[in-house]
């Protein structure tokens, strides 16, 4: 089979890839070529789309680096701003270098006055996301000194522009739904503290951050920034794999993101808990979760890569009781959601399929305490993996082996056949 150099298919030997860790690959781009057949993998379980330096996961372990760096570590020391330039250039940054890229970023906060006029075509009660949709799409049309993808120098500042422009937009869309005025960016606060003064500062009165507030939503930023080839990032890259401009590219992955199976699950745990409502009512949901013939899922639970604890959950689950116990506020759906976890992590179901809880089954909890609804709670998850999608955006596009996205089918469709008058059929 293997020598762990190649492996034979056929005739043929295929060259078999190591990375610096993690499962080798088998290189078959010349497989159709020797073979005639295609590889078949929908939803890509067992596939390697691109070679990558960003993020690396062991689902089974429940370990996620990014640049090498394990997330716990960086929730722990590290600030969203400096793991966006640890993304982004693939080295922490010091001192000097920190403060340039957040001066940077903080001089690109605004949004050009004419985009706020493009809220209005919404509805009121249009969800965040979608608002997010049109107004990153929209940003191609007014940044177009940042959209040759073939400069790199313009490549960085669409980078720059998108990372900066994330927060002024998510708290534009939620002040539009509820009916209150923009706030503008103020420039003297951190990217989290001016997001949190955007989204809850009124013009009427000095809007305060609490630096505990700012600091759980900067680690929950963290927590969010980039996760290998998931919906979203393979999104934004086969969209970038045809050439397409930046904006419109994250604005693809916004759109993938939004799905419940993906970044909406956030929104759709927190509703479910809500659902629930008090502990007794735990097992019936738990029963639902494991009857085949009930769509119903555990929302925030189970994983493509983790088989094991999503160590965000892990750091999201302290981050709650942090904030609850700052803020002083006691949240019944946490302890529903706690108890949730204990009873499905000892039903057999979950233990034999491997289902933990992922990021998304405890981040709802804080969010909805900090005070953001629940329809928010995605348009948060796209603000901080804009990072994660810029930076694999920007991988690909310097790839040299990089070539547009294109993949085949197995057609179980008619084969061919004749066209049949209308007066015939
Ligand atoms: C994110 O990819 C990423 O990295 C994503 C993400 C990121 O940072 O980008 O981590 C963010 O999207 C986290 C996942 C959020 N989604 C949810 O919490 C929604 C609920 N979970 C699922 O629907 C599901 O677990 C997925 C979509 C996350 C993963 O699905 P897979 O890998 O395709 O697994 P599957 O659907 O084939 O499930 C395997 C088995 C099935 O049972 P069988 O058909 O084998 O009998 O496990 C069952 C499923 O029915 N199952 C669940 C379940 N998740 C899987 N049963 C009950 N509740 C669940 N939550």
């Amino acid at each position: 089979m293997t020598d762990g150099t190649s492996i034979k298919i056929g005739d043929r030997d295929y060259g078999v890839m190591s990375g610096s860790t993690g499962p080798d690959v088998i290189d078959i781009r010349k497989l159709y070529a020797n073979t005639g057949m295609f590889t078949y993998d929908p939803g890509f379980t067992s596939t390697a789309s691109c070679e990558s330096g960003l993020t690396f996961i062991d689902g089974d372990e429940g370990v996620l680096l990014h640049r090498g760096y394990p997330i716990g570590q960086l929730a722990e020391h590290s600030s969203f701003m400096e793991v966006s330039y640890l993304l982004l250039n693939g080295e922490l940054p010091n001192k000097e270098e920190l403060d340039k890229f957040s001066y940077t970023i903080t001089r690109h906060t605004m949004l050009h006055e004419q985009l706020a006029t493009f809220y209005r075509g919404f509805r009121r009660d249009a969800h965040p996301m979608a608002v997010m949709c049109g107004i990153v799409g929209a940003l191609s049309a007014f940044y177009h000194d940042s959209t040759d993808i073939t400069d790199p120098y313009q490549r960085m500042v669409a980078s720059h522009r998108l990372i900066a422009k994330m927060p002024t937009i998510a708290a534009m869309a939620y002040k539009y739904t509820i009916g209150q005025p923009f706030v503008y960016p103020k420039n003297s606060l951190s990217y989290t503290g001016n997001f949190l003064r955007m989204t809850f500062g009124v013009p009427a009165e000095e809007y305060v951050v609490n630096p505990v507030v700012e600091r759980a939503l900067d680690r929950i930023f963290i927590l969010h920034a980039d996760h290998e080839q998931n919906a979203s990032t393979s999104t934004v890259r086969l969209a970038g794999s045809s050439g397409a401009n930046p904006f419109a590219c994250i604005a693809a992955g916004i759109a993938c993101l939004w799905g419940p199976a993906h970044g909406g699950a956030n929104e759709a745990a927190l509703n479910m808990l809500r659902e629930i409502g008090r502990p007794e009512r735990i097992p019936e949901y738990i029963a639902r979760a494991k009857d085949k013939n009930d769509p119903f899922r555990l929302m925030g639970f189970g994983h493509r890569v983790y088989k094991n604890y999503d160590p965000r959950a892990t750091v999201m689950q302290k981050t709650v009781r942090e904030v609850l116990t700052a803020l002083n506020v006691t949240d019944p759906l946490f302890d529903v959601a706690l108890q949730l976890e204990e009873m499905a992590l000892k039903d057999d179901y979950f233990i034999e399929k491997k289902l933990f809880p992922n990021v998304d089954f405890y981040s709802g909890v804080i969010l909805s305490a900090i005070g953001f609804p629940t329809t928010m709670f995605t348009a948060l998850f796209a603000l901080a993996r804009t990072v994660g999608w810029v930076a694999q955006w920007n991988e690909m596009i310097s790839d040299p082996d990089q070539k547009i996205g294109r993949p085949r089918q197995l057609y179980t469709g008619p084969v061919q056949r004749d066209y049949v008058a209308v007066d015939k059929r």
